[in-house]
């Protein structure tokens, strides 16, 4: 968190982080009860970190920052590991990367490093397995790397470890195997949801899941999650290189990393870390970086041990997913249709390689079900592409003048009542012309996807309506240039540019009027399937619910939304006002072409042309263009960094088109 503090504020921030801090040890270490994930324990204690180093003097001997590693608990049998279970040191980003590449290869004498087997650097539990004349005698967690405790029981419930393997001559009958317990994203989100319903509190992530499960003393308990065993390492005579290890591991029937791949040096090294990590949010398991090792057995060994850790091994770790900040307050959007949306407004934070000031905070009853409290301090969570969420506070840290969150009966923007309609957890400003959702509704009018008027932004349209020149989109038909003049900032030319621009606009399609309108849940797609079904604007204004439900691919959400939208007068009026002054071009019914009654989504980036082209070629070929991909998509066109849209048609099954395979259909 960066903010500078008085004296007295850092001294009992100190304070309150070590009691956290200390408690979520005590949780982790003594109780197996883990209530956050490292990233958020190294969150904080980067905090307590920061203030320790700006005031020395408020380091305490008992302070979290003055202590390494964790000691095994005292329920479980110690077991002395035959070979100590090493640590890794973690580099984040790629300059840190060379920078450990530069001293490891001094210290080996080499001018660069490499090759390295690289894999994936699973978040979970580090777990030692030994077998004994091909069986597995004793599983041990890693503990403090010298002593661990045995969990062999618990172990035994784990599927995907053999209980009696088959190893190579060379390798002989006694071994010990290493690697990572973890419980899969999958079984995750169902414990979850199994535990909301029973009322029981719900685990942040799937390695806190694992961790607990490893450690019962139940063993029944550890059973009914499903763990996983991803083994990294094997400790035996005869291996000459990582990746035989792993070799030997697969053919014993051990689960190893399917990524893993041998890679020449360290530019090869970025390239793969960079490549998992746009898989990340899509692989089944929790994964926070790669790890490096030095293929070559006798250079890895030649290369020692510093602190807890190998030289010839690097823990690549990727941007946090999840850190901690102040909630400073919570702010009150109001959206283009309405909608009061609180906002999380954040002390500026650095998550998943972006810094982050707002979150949305969805309604109401999401801060309450999550007991925020204004001046809290968060968890906040980015992942992968996902708009940053706030997880949940940390009420340890509270100092007594957090206060509740009070959702405004009136709207920020316009002073109206805000009410909630029906069953919907959103609240909405009751005034139809409600400038807040007005102003956003104009700015949405003019905007890209709607009427692209060019040189009519936000900020142009913002002081357009400031100046009371426009109070509705048929104003924007009405302005003269001499009146744009009169604005600051511009001059006689833009202001005639600006005219020239809307005048262009007068003759649109109709799909493009019919999302510039801003209905409640109509998006380009919807925009289209509602145009190309009534054709014109006096049909679909005069649709009834079920004539909507009736297009393709529309819902009764949608169907409804639509309806209401036109049944209200003061758009009735806009409408009839906007037609006065719009022609919309004759929409033509679908022709009957090479993929007439076929639904077609397109992913990716494509080569010989852009997304809204090839749509459009998908329609003039008589397809239905739809925006997500269900079982009933005919054809998914897969271009370039596809997303999750071409994992879930493989899921389906769904028919997979390459561009051309796409330009060959389309003719
Ligand atoms: S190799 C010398 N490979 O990360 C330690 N570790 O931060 C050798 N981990 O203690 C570890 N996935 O528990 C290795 N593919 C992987 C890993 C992995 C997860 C864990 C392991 C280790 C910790 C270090």
């Amino acid at each position: 968190m960066i903010k500078t503090m008085t004296k007295p504020e850092a001294e009992s921030r100190a304070r309150k982080l070590r009691e956290v801090i200390n408690g979520l040890r005590y949780r982790y270490h003594v109780l197996d009860d883990p209530e956050v994930t490292d990233e958020i324990y190294d969150s904080l204690t980067s905090e307590l970190k920061q203030i320790e180093a700006e005031h020395q003097d408020l380091i305490t001997p008992d302070s979290p920052t003055q202590r390494v590693g964790g000691a095994p608990s005292p329920k479980f049998r110690k077991v002395t590991h035959e070979t100590v279970m090493l640590s890794l040191d973690d580099v984040h980003g790629d300059d840190e990367l060379l920078a450990w590449e530069t001293k490891i290869a001094k210290y080996l004498g080499a001018k660069k490093l490499g090759p390295f087997y690289a894999e994936l650097k699973v978040d979970g539990l580090a777990m030692s397995l030994r077998y004994e004349g091909g069986v597995l005698v004793q599983a041990a967690t890693r503990g403090d790397g010298q002593v661990g405790e045995d969990v062999t029981r618990n172990i035994l419930t784990i599927h995907s470890i053999p209980f009696q393997v088959k190893p190579p001559k060379a390798i002989g009958g006694n071994f010990e195997v290493r690697g990572e317990i973890y419980l899969p994203k999958k079984p995750f989100e169902e414990l979850n949801k199994q535990r909301a319903k029973a009322g029981e509190p719900l685990f942040a992530n799937p390695r806190n899941a694992s961790a607990g499960a490893v450690r019962q003393l139940d063993p029944a308990i550890t059973a009914q999650r499903s763990l996983a065993f991803m083994a990294y390492s094997l400790l035996g005579p005869a291996l000459t290189t990582h990746q035989k290890e792993h070799e030997i591991l697969m053919a014993m029937g051990f689960v190893t990393d399917q990524h893993a791949q041998l890679v020449g040096d360290v530019q090869e090294l970025i390239a793969f870390a960079a490549k998992m990590q746009t898989e990340r949010d899509r692989l089944p398991l929790q994964v926070d970086g790669v790890v490096a090792t030095l293929n070559d057995t006798n250079t890895f060994r030649r290369g020692g041990v510093i602190g807890k850790a190998p030289r010839g091994a690097v823990a690549y770790k990727w941007p946090a997913e999840e850190v901690t900040t102040k909630l400073k307050d919570i702010l009150i959007q109001v959206g283009r249709t309405g909608t009061l949306t609180p906002v999380a407004d954040l002390e500026p934070v650095v998550v998943a390689g972006s810094t982050v000031h707002r979150a949305t905070l969805h309604n109401a009853d999401e801060i309450e079900r999550k007991g925020i409290l204004i001046g809290d301090t968060v968890i906040l969570r980015k992942a992968g592409d996902v708009i940053p969420e706030v997880v949940g506070p940390i009420k340890e840290l509270r100092t007594g003048q957090e206060k509740k969150f009070k959702f405004p009966s009136k709207c920020p923007v316009c002073g109206s009542p805000v009410e909630r309609i029906g069953a919907e957890v959103a609240y909405r400003c009751t005034n139809p012309d409600c400038y807040g959702s007005l102003l956003l509704q104009l700015r949405h009018f003019t905007s890209k996807n709607a009427l692209d008027i060019v040189g009519l932004g936000p900020k142009v349209i913002d002081a357009l309506y400031d100046a009371e020149l426009i109070r509705d989109q048929a104003d924007i038909f009405h302005l003269k240039a001499d009146d744009i003049a009169q604005l600051e900032r511009f001059g006689e030319l833009s202001a005639s540019n600006i005219i020239r621009a809307i005048n262009d606009k007068r003759k649109i399609s109709l799909p493009r009027f019919i999302y510039a309108l801003g209905i409640r849940h109509v998006g380009v797609e919807t925009a289209q399937a509602l145009a190309q079904h009534f054709l014109s604007i006096e049909k679909l204004r005069q649709a009834n619910l079920e004539q909507l439900q009736k297009v393709p691919d529309i819902g009764p959400v949608v169907a409804e939304s639509v309806a209401n939208y036109f049944k209200t007068k003061p758009k009735q009026e806009l409408l009839d006002q906007l037609i006065e002054e719009i022609t919309l071009e004759k929409m033509t019914p679908p022709k009957k072409g090479p993929l007439s009654g076929q639904s077609i989504v397109i992913t990716g980036t494509l080569e010989s042309m852009g997304r809204q082209e090839a749509q459009a070629k998908a329609r003039a070929a008589g397809a239905d263009v739809n925006d997500s991909v269900s079982k009933n998509t005919s054809y998914v066109v897969v271009g370039a960094n596809p997303g999750s849209k071409a994992d879930k048609a493989k899921k389906l099954g769904v028919k997979i088109l390459s561009e051309a395979g796409f330009l060959r259909l389309v003719g």
